[in-house]
């Protein structure tokens, strides 16, 4: 681990009750951790705008199977871009309805584009991209 920092941050009363309130309602027991995870996210989005930048994320689609040729769609898509799906969960929700989440890893540039050509599929109900980090670069 590397060294530790203090530091003093000068912040409006009204501002740090409102984050204080925003933090204890999501579990955080204390303002430091809070403030680091803030700064992580940061870090993970700018991450995020290099094209080439190493990244990790996952891809939420929620879509109905009986829509024609759509399941045959996004399976094509998949292979199209095996290098950058690890891993897919598929859940039948009900009837109709299927989840899927996709773990995905690959330059920033792909990923978005596979995620983008998935979520644009017509038939497609809902889909999102969510960014995350391997981790490795983030203590
Ligand atoms: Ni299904």
């Amino acid at each position: 681990m590397s060294e530790l920092s203090r530091i003093g941050v000068a912040i409006d009363s009204d501002l740090l009750k409102k984050f204080d309130d925003l933090i204890g309602n999501r579990g955080y027991t204390n303002r430091s951790e809070a403030f680091r995870d803030l700064i992580r996210d940061e870090l993970v989005e700018k991450a995020w705008e290099s094209p080439e930048a190493n990244v990790v994320g996952t891809v939420t689609l929620v879509y109905d199977h009986h829509v024609r040729l759509l399941s045959e769609k996004l399976t094509s898509l998949q292979h199209d871009y095996h290098r950058a799906i690890l891993s897919t969960l598929h859940v039948h929700l009900d009837h109709d309805n299927c989840l899927e989440v996709l773990v995905v890893r690959g330059k920033a540039a792909t990923v978005k584009k596979v995620a983008d050509a998935l979520i644009s599929t017509k038939g497609v109900k809902h889909g999102r991209l969510t960014i995350t980090t391997s981790g490795a670069e983030l203590k």
